[in-house]
């Protein structure tokens, strides 16, 4: 099926969110502006305002405790934005990470030859207006960056294009400081930047965006193993945190299409209205890595086994994602308009994050603002609540329109203080999803809390 089959399929199939709402209610609540907006914007650039740097803390935070720090066998660096220039040639960055484009002679606009339907290709035909395309030119996606500032001294190197080059420059010292063994991996999160040609659809395909690898060092007799171990782990992984499971699929890539690093490569794919994509790629590295840094640095990073003194080159198994698709992937997943009902008049719309990636875990809300009691009362909640989680506290408008404002941002749980609060001290916790409401004594609040919005806590 080509992309654009699969793109018409998908809008029939279920009602999928329009991109447009969610930058829309981005913009809108502040979880995503455009990046220099008041010089006019630069394309496939973006900024997170206060509710998205939230959201991105909680979906980095949630990462890292299950790839890190609930394995034994793995652990995090953070390397540098900036390397030595020679790590992208051994990498085959300088040669390969190109783009394919073709102009349309008619109408002028662009495509990336991947990216285009088959028959298109075969015709030579723009898919917006028929006519003719151009010879296919090649692009490459590093950006050029210098080191220095003596002209003539200064150094060309690149903002990496990958994050991971940082864990094969890094793993011979992990390996002596940290006494792992092989098999382990070494994570990290972090930028990574393209030039890409067609950037678009908000924060799928940027220039600038976060990237979450995984890179796990095995015996070459036990990499099959290992790549379905976390083939797998990662599906789960992505299953947990969505509400529509049905749209997640694996994909393997063709021959031809897989990248210049890898042997073998499995997407994991996310349907949405841009149709099925790429969310997080599983890459069968093999040895390409360490053997070309070897070469390249002439610094052997071969691994001596203690035990069987066996010396071999680690072959790699990958797991990369991005912090952005999720959090787009994330808000697409959740959104929804529900029209009214019996227990919501005006009709919502609701964000249904997980309430462990949620930017705000609980809402503090006096029921009126005029009476002095309920509110200090509620204030008072709300600053023991703040010391534990993200809470807002909030008192502008009738208690409807707040629980409306909460749900929009995908706030898990209110707490609204009545006036039966003032007698048996008592408050109503109220659950986005089911509108269910039940009574609890504010000293139960943390521990409630916690248990529903950390997904750490015991
Ligand atoms: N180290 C392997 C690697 O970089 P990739 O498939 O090019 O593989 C991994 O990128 C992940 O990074 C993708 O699955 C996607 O989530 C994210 N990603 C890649 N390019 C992106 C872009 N231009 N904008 C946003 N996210 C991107």
């Amino acid at each position: 099926m080509t992309q654009t089959e699969d793109k018409v399929q998908a809008a029939e199939d279920t009602p999928l969110v329009p991109i447009e709402k969610i930058v829309s209610l981005c913009k809108r609540r502040g979880f995503v502006y455009p990046n220099s907006e008041i010089y006019g914007g630069v394309s496939g650039i973006y900024d997170f305002g206060p509710l998205g740097v939230e959201l991105r803390n909680n979906i980095r935070r949630y990462w890292w405790w299950s790839m890190v720090q609930t394995n034994d066998n793995v652990v995090g660096i953070e390397g540098n934005i900036i390397t030595h220039p020679r790590v992208w040639e051994a990498s085959g960055h300088v040669e390969n990470f190109v783009d394919r484009l073709v102009d349309c002679k008619n109408c002028k606009r662009r495509f990336r030859l991947d990216h285009l339907p088959v028959e298109n290709v075969e015709q030579n035909k723009c898919p917006e207006c028929g006519g003719e395309l151009t010879e296919p030119r090649l692009f490459n996606l590093m950006m050029e960056t210098y080191i220095g500032v003596v002209e003539g001294e200064r150094m060309k190197t690149y903002l990496r294009g990958e994050a991971c080059q940082n864990i094969y420059l890094d793993y011979d010292n992990v390996l002596k400081s940290s006494r792992m063994q092989i098999p382990f991996g070494i994570c990290q999160i972090g930028k990574a930047f393209r030039n890409e040609v067609t950037p678009g659809n908000f924060l799928f395909r940027q220039r600038e965006f976060e990237q979450w690898d995984l890179q796990f060092f095995v015996h070459p007799s036990e990499m099959q193993k290992w790549f379905d171990y976390w083939k797998e782990f990662r599906f789960k992984w992505y299953e947990g945190i969505i509400n529509h499971k049905d749209r997640l699929r694996f994909r393997a890539h063709a021959p031809d299409e897989l990248a210049h690093y890898a042997k073998q490569a499995f997407d994991i794919e996310y349907r949405t209205v841009l149709g099925w994509q790429e969310w997080e790629g599983i890459h069968w590295r093999q040895d390409w890595d360490l053997s070309r840094h070897s070469e390249y640095s002439g610094h052997d990073l071969s691994y001596t086994d203690p035990e069987t003194k066996e010396r071999y080159i680690p072959w790699i198994v990958e797991t990369s994602g991005g912090v952005d698709r999720t959090f787009l992937n994330l808000l697409l997943d959740a959104y929804e308009e529900e029209p009214p009902s019996g227990k919501d008049k005006e009709g919502r719309t609701v964000l249904r994050l997980h309430p462990w990636l949620a930017p705000v875990k609980v809402a503090v809300l006096p029921l009126q603002k005029n009476k002095e009691e309920l509110v200090t009362t509620a204030k008072d909640i709300h600053n023991r609540l703040k010391r534990f989680m993200v809470a807002q506290y909030d008192d502008v408008a009738n208690i409807g329109r707040r629980y409306r404002r909460q749900d929009e941002i995908g706030t898990p749980f209110c707490v609204t203080v009545d006036f039966q609060t003032l007698e048996d001290s008592t408050v109503t916790v109220r659950e986005r999803d089911g509108m269910t409401q039940i009574r609890l004594p504010m000293n139960e609040l943390p521990s409630y809390l916690l248990q529903r919005v950390t997904w750490n806590y015991v």
